[in-house]
């Protein structure tokens, strides 16, 4: 991949991978590396390791491993040069427009450009127009806030911004790619009209999208960016760029729904807040928090809408491992309201206050039956034992179970009695539930990849790994272990492909360069091997040089032997022909062996 048209090296010096990676995965410091949850499957403890002298990353888990450029192209979806090419922005890196004229220019970059253009000139029509500051203030949006969020304003001529992009060289039909203007019968004409607009932000603090406010009560309350190339409505969560420090350091975030929530509750300071913009919750909102943090409070809007939102996500969350709460909000208030009105302490109270997923449905259900009397509480009871059923974690079920007793008949004999039948209920209701799903096909993706080696071959690996190291990070030169344990003796695959390639490498240049091996060992487990050596490289080894070698040449003896044994009784059963492969390999043993 070391494509030589790009100044890589440049670019790598000024870069800073920590740093990259910190906008995606919280890193904390561990012995000499970086630790954070891998971004790329999921887990609970982190095995994602970044290490800063190397510049490479590596999953100790999922075993996806890289530099700088294959991250951003994996975390981003980004072609290779698009990953080059934001790099190099970033770190005033000139990539010469030869190379850049070479393909056609990202689409990526363009929305991204278009978008930062539009949104400084929406903030000078705010601070334009009377009518929109009067909005912003009657809202009570602080200025503090207002510039924190960038909040602009659209105007409510059809064409304002379609000129205005123009003048500064963006084509209609770019701006309609960025979905800032839209094609109509008598040529383009603005998305956005008359309304407050919300940049939304990435992590990275790009602007990647809008929504916008009607001020007019007679159009549609909001409208948003349809999705573009860097616009993705259902992986994105507005205000996490201001939000992520905060989520990590408090190791907690909560979810609002509207752009306004987010805004109010950022200006009240309580920094560790995103929104979903409307939109439910999906498995990729999840899968991105969880990078930051395993435990959410829910603070949706007290109608039907957001409570089903949030009794609908249970079961995303639950997979996730994370710890999920329920604020509940007052009739008719939201997040937003809810601060207006009460300050900054009622909305602390109410996320303080906030109770575990199933303890809000059982709430709910309290409420809506009269407990009082036999009749409600045993309507309660039913409703609220599939609710139970669905709680994965044992423990949790006997903690409901023991809340839900009190409304059971046979709690007049105690408490014991009234637990053991809901337990026996909720049980059989999760049999059936079980046998009903059995044919169901396990989830795809999230399961541990099981590490197929023995804890000898394990050692053997590290033996190896070891070895390699000494040469490719702290200078041994190569002849002192291939003198002794040639390439083609390595018993672990990656290990083989990367020995030689650094052997292949030394013969050719007389040095060694980690890019060239880089590229020798391109798409081969030499791979994994080589960034796993240069995540780790950190630590260099006290066992001598001697045993490592040793401790390879004694495992590489035993496999031999094993395999010597087999072939020779398979032989003797007449199961393996004179002309067959393995009647050679078996000859080939018996010479390595036995000289
Ligand atoms: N939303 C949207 N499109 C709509 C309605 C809502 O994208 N037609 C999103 C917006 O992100 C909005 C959020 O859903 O902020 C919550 O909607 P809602 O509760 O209706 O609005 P509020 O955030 O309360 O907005 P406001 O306070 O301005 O009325
Ligand atoms: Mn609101």
């Amino acid at each position: 991949m070391a494509s030589s048209r790009y100044p890589l090296d440049e670019i790598r010096a000024r870069c800073d991978i920590a740093e990259i990676v910190s906008g995606y995965v919280a890193l904390r410091r561990s012995g000499r590396s970086l630790k954070g949850l891998c971004p790329f499957h999921a887990e609970k403890t982190p095995s994602f390791t970044v290490n800063r002298d190397t510049q490479r990353w590596m999953c100790f888990g999922c075993g996806e491993n890289g530099d700088i450029f294959s991250f951003l192209m994996r975390i981003e979806g980004l072609t290779f040069p698009e990953a080059v090419e934001q790099l190099a922005s970033r770190t005033g890196v000139q990539v010469s427009q030869a190379v850049k004229d070479g393909r056609s220019a990202g689409e990526r970059d363009l929305v991204l450009r278009v978008n930062n253009l539009a949104a400084v000139y929406f903030r000078e029509l705010l601070q334009k127009s009377t009518e929109a500051k009067d909005y912003v203030r009657n809202r009570g949006v602080v200025p503090e806030a207002a510039e924190k969020f960038q909040l602009g304003y659209a105007s409510g001529e059809w064409r304002d911004l379609s000129n205005y992009l123009k003048s500064r060289g963006v084509k209609p039909e770019e701006a309609e790619k960025a979905g800032l203007v839209i094609a109509g019968d008598r040529g383009h004409y603005d998305r956005f009209r008359n309304r407050l607009i919300f940049p939304i932000f990435d992590a990275q603090n790009r602007v990647i999208g809008f929504g916008g406010r009607a001020l007019s009560s007679e159009d549609v309350k909001y409208i948003n960016s349809p999705e573009t190339r860097v616009f993705v409505k259902n992986r994105t969560l507005y205000a996490l760029n201001f939000a992520r420090r905060a989520v990590v350091e408090q190791d907690c975030v909560v979810i609002v729904e509207g752009y306004m929530d987010a805004l109010t509750a950022h200006a009240a300071e309580f920094d560790n807040i995103v929104a979903t913009m409307g939109t439910a919750l999906t498995p990729e909102h999840v899968n991105i928090l969880s990078r930051y943090t395993k435990r959410a409070v829910l603070a949706f809007d007290a109608d039907s809408a957001g409570m089903s939102a949030a009794v609908r996500s249970a079961p995303m969350f639950e997979q996730a491992e994370f710890d999920v709460r329920v604020a509940a909000m007052p009739a008719g208030e939201d997040p937003d309201s809810l601060i207006r009105h009460g300050g900054r302490s009622a909305f602390a109270e109410l996320v303080a206050n906030a109770v575990p997923i199933p303890d809000y449905r059982i709430g709910m259900l309290r409420a809506s039956h009269d407990t009082s009397a036999r009749e409600g509480q045993l309507a309660l009871l039913k409703e609220a034992i599939p609710i139970v059923a669905e709680v994965a974690r044992q423990v949790e079920r006997e903690r409901l179970i023991a809340l839900l007793a009190p409304y059971h008949p046979n709690f007049r004999s105690g408490t014991a009695p009234a637990e053991a039948h809901l337990r026996q209920e909720i049980d059989s209701k999760r049999a059936r539930a079980r046998t009903g799903t059995r044919a169901a096909p396990a989830r795809p993706g999230n399961e541990k990849r099981i590490n197929l080696l023995s804890e000898e071959g394990k050692a053997v690996r590290k033996a190896e790994s070891e070895l390699l190291g000494n040469i490719i990070c702290r200078g041994l030169n190569p002849s002192d272990v291939f003198s002794e344990l040639p390439p083609e003796e390595f018993v672990t695959e990656g290990a083989r492909i990367l020995a030689a390639a650094v052997q292949e490498d030394c013969e050719n240049r007389g040095t060694l360069n980690i890019d060239e091996l880089t590229t020798r060992v391109a798409a081969t487990p030499g791979e994994r091997f080589l960034n796993e050596i240069l995540v780790t490289a950190a630590e260099p080894s006290d066992v001598p040089m001697a045993d490592l070698i040793g401790a390879v040449k004694i495992y590489r003896k035993k496999e031999q032997e094993k395999r010597y044994r087999n072939l020779a009784e398979r032989i003797e059963r007449g199961e393996i022909k004179r002309t067959d492969k393995e009647f050679a390999e078996y000859w080939q043993l018996v010479r390595e062996l036995h000289t």
